[in-house]
């Protein structure tokens, strides 16, 4: 009973607009600003297209744990960039890959996946541009996703580059958008212009720039101020547990075939490939 109440009493603090403006640099890659609302607004700043590389994943990870500590109302997941949310994982960590760093690039990956899509706290993507991969997958990990209008793309477009999406890659998708959208976007590796993404709920909403979409992704998450923490959180994480503990049980097993993945011929031609006509399109 006691310690019933002690979460309880926890929880209700925790929903308290704070007075305070707070404001942490977390790191050179990830800012962590905390804004007089108590809401904390976690900007990636690898610039140009915050490619997800270790150094990126492991500043997200410490950023995602300082916000559940510092006990912020919610979090906005946004970009440094003007036109780019996140090119997704950074290609030069795939191709021709050192082991020990593969290794460590992916289960940190799994760790910022596992502390984004079963946080506690509610959580909102303010996408400001692209959002390809990975770039879909933070903003899909998030409750509620404002894009800003424009020539913008979204969505999972692995099977594009011969990479298989992982299956939590996989429920992050089937849990915002129906099972048959899904998979048809996964099998053709679809990207989603925005009008598509609303149309099909892969977005919530659209906002006319950056500063829009922050202001409506705070709205999402003052709905939650009448709501008691605890029954909110509860009821995240048991609507998200399957997915969640299937990472949890299998992380070994995914591990493994990522690197059987990675590490076969065909992905690493793939992925040379892929980079030469990123770079070709870049030069151009
Ligand atoms: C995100 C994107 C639409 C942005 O387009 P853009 O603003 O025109 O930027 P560019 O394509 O010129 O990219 C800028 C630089 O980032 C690099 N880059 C882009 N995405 C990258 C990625 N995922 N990993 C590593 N490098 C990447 C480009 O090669 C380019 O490098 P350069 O300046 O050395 O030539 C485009 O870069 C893109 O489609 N990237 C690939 C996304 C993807 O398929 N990711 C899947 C990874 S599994």
């Amino acid at each position: 009973m006691a310690s019933l109440c002690r979460l309880i009493c926890n929880n209700v603090k925790r929903a308290m607009p704070t007075a305070r403006h707070m404001s942490a640099k977390a790191g050179p890659l990830v800012d962590v600003a905390v804004d007089g609302d108590g809401i904390a607004i976690v900007t990636m700043q690898r610039l140009p297209v915050n490619s997800l590389n270790l150094e990126l994943l492991q500043e997200l990870d410490k950023a995602l744990v300082d916000v559940g500590k510092n006990k912020s109302k919610g979090m906005i997941l946004a970009s440094a960039s003007p036109t780019v949310f996140s090119a997704g994982l950074d290609i030069m960590e795939m191709y021709k890959p050192d082991p020990k760093r593969v290794e460590l690039f992916w289960t940190t990956l799994q760790g910022v996946w596992l502390k984004l899509f079963g946080s506690t706290y509610p959580t909102a993507a303010a996408i400001n541009g692209h959002a390809p991969a990975g770039g879909c997958l933070l903003s899909i990990s998030c409750e509620y996703r404002v894009m800003a209008t424009g020539k913008y793309t979204i969505g999972l477009n692995e099977t594009a580059l011969g990479i298989v999406a992982p299956m939590w890659f996989m429920d992050s998708l089937t849990s915002v958008i129906p099972q048959r959208q899904a998979e048809i976007a996964l099998t053709t590796g679809k990207m989603f212009t925005v009008d598509e993404a609303l149309k099909v709920g892969l977005i919530d909403e659209t906002a006319s720039g950056k500063d829009d979409a922050v202001a409506k992704c705070k709205q999402f998450i003052e709905r939650f101020d009448k709501i008691p923490p605890l029954a909110r959180s509860y009821t995240k994480q048991k609507v998200r547990s399957r997915a969640l503990s299937w990472l949890n049980k299998n992380r070994e097993a995914d591990l493994k075939e990522f690197l059987q993945f990675v590490n076969s011929p065909i992905v690493q031609q793939s992925l040379e490939m892929y980079m030469a006509m990123l770079k070709q399109k870049a030069a151009k």
